[in-house]
């Protein structure tokens, strides 16, 4: 979407706000034993406490109200019986209507301990998007987010998933501009101001792509592999990112 009023922003931030709220209760929650379908219900409980509706389930009939990805499963991770265990590497993923706004947020993290790889893994994808996030700016190049997210990439030595896409946000789930956050010398478009759009590179230790599980929603890269998110929904003005997922 175009936010152009003093209300459309609001209404992003209102948004915001509950996706946050529903991902901090769902972190809480995340204990060696809780299976994800419980931890769904502690976040599709935060939503409707601030009258939203899930993204996933209003636009794609997604089984479930957020998106919890495990280890090797990198996006779309169907709640169910899978217990979440010491040292899993986690992604929630929550995206929400509330009154016509829709906000996406997802992150990355390790239960419990991790080891010095998840915690680099981690670190770089939520580094990358801080760094993008700052050159965000209305009239500059929309490559200026590839760019800097491909230089974490490579300073780290991890690869970005070129299947997984960033996309604008606002009034749908999946808007445009549709784009995969590499340095692309041939993406032309420009950030506009108002242009609401999400920032979601996806790390890997290897893998350029992942592949969709039998259930037909779970994307994974292979086992052994590791795969890690980082996501906020921002609005592009002429003074830089105002980030209404944090
Ligand atoms: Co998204
Ligand atoms: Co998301």
């Amino acid at each position: 979407m175009n936010a152009r009023t003093q209300a459309h922003v609001e209404g992003m931030r209102s948004a915001g706000r509950a996706v946050r709220a529903a991902f901090e209760e769902m972190v809480s929650a995340c204990e060696p034993g809780i299976t994800t379908a419980a931890l769904d219900r502690v976040g599709a409980a935060v939503l409707a406490e601030h009258g939203a509706r899930s993204a996933p389930q209003l636009y794609y009939d997604f089984p479930g109200a957020t998106c919890i990805s495990v280890n090797e499963e990198a996006a779309h991770g169907i709640p169910g019986e899978r217990e979440i265990r010491e040292g899993d590497m986690v992604n929630i993923d929550v995206s929400a209507n509330l009154n016509g706004f829709v906000a996406d947020m997802g992150q990355s993290f390790v239960v419990g301990h991790a080891s010095a790889e998840q915690a680099r893994l981690c670190a770089a994808v939520r580094e990358a998007v801080e760094k993008a996030i700052k050159k965000v700016r209305s009239g500059r190049p929309l490559n200026v987010i590839g760019a800097t997210v491909q230089q974490v990439a490579d300073r780290e030595g991890y690869v970005i998933v070129q299947n997984l896409g960033s996309h604008g946000v606002g009034r749908s789930i999946h808007e445009e501009p549709s784009y995969v956050p590499f340095d692309n010398p041939s993406e032309r478009r420009v950030l506009e101001r108002g242009m609401v759009l999400t920032i979601e590179p996806f790390f890997s230790t290897g893998p350029e792509w992942v592949h969709e599980e039998d259930d037909g929603w779970t994307l994974s890269v292979p086992e052994g592999q590791m795969v890690a998110q980082f996501e906020h929904t921002l609005i592009v003005t002429d003074a830089g990112a105002v980030v209404v997922t944090q």
